[in-house]
């Protein structure tokens, strides 16, 4: 992986655009505070996602439907504070964009105001574009989010995997070019079959980020915590572990505790 410098130019919507153009693989994770965020800034990510998965991995809600704009503001200020060089969308959480037009520009002006984040991200296709032609009229850049979209959890009965059927992936593909005229500068793909992720990418201009959607997608996004392996009880197939964090902290807390007890931490060199 390519780590940023100093002289690293920080991303910017265009520059992303430009890696699709350049047939440059484009690196997402999600981040939901500062220290974890700088870390995975410092060691060269694209895009970080200030993800509503906070509600799930940062607050312990069974799904992202819980989480509030304040709440996800506050999450994405200390995000900002730590990327100098990634680009960072904020995910706009459910309720805040499907009332009204209005509601949803206001929303996301919001998001960018308070947070200082550079895009945003909202769930959905036909049925939300007016809402996406008003914040990129407004001047609020946006990344869609199709297939499994976890905040209609409770229309679809689950997180399974989605358009494996004609009609659910002729839907998918004419919602993504309608996406991309609408202005979006980009597009997730979440949970569909690989062909149907490589087809989308292939017939857009706009960068695809895939998660569970196959290997022919413009880049890939992972929730941080999953890939890192914090959780050791979610194991969906598309999901690669590139650490074993659940046990490597359990062993470090531990071993903190074994030593308080018994008396051998803090050890001479270790005080004042
Ligand atoms: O909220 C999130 O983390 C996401 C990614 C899984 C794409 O939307």
């Amino acid at each position: 992986m390519s780590v940023h410098t100093a002289a690293t130019a920080r991303q910017t919507t265009q520059t992303i655009q430009q890696k699709k153009q350049a047939g440059e693989k484009i690196a997402v994770l999600t981040s939901y505070d500062f220290t974890l965020a700088r870390l995975v800034d410092e060691a060269g990510i694209d895009i970080i996602l200030v993800g509503d998965s906070a509600s799930n991995v940062v607050c312990g809600n069974q799904t992202t439907l819980p989480i509030t704009l304040d709440e996800m503001i506050f999450l994405a200020k200390g995000v900002r504070r730590a990327a100098e060089h990634a680009l960072v969308v904020c995910d706009m959480p459910f309720g805040t964009y499907q009332i009204s037009e209005e509601e949803a520009v206001r929303n996301a002006m919001k998001i960018m105001q308070l947070s200082g984040v550079d895009a945003v991200k909202l769930e959905g296709g036909e049925e939300i574009m007016p809402a996406i032609r008003h914040m990129v009229q407004a001047g609020v850049p946006v990344m869609g989010h199709l297939g499994l979209t976890p905040q209609s959890v409770n229309q679809f009965g689950g997180y399974g995997l989605r358009a494996k059927g004609e009609a659910e992936a002729k839907k998918l593909i004419r919602d993504a070019h309608l996406l991309e005229d609408a202005g979006c500068f980009s597009l997730v793909l979440e949970k569909i079959p690989a062909a149907l992720g490589k087809r989308v990418s292939e017939e857009l201009h706009i960068p695809v980020i895939g998660i569970g959607a196959g290997n022919g997608t413009d880049g890939q996004v992972l929730v941080l915590h999953d890939m890192l392996g914090f959780n050791d009880g979610f194991k969906p197939k598309f999901l690669r572990r590139f650490a074993n964090m659940a046990e490597d902290v359990k062993q470090a807390v531990s071993a903190y505790a074994e030593a308080v007890r018994d008396g051998s931490f803090p050890n001479e060199t270790e005080q004042y």
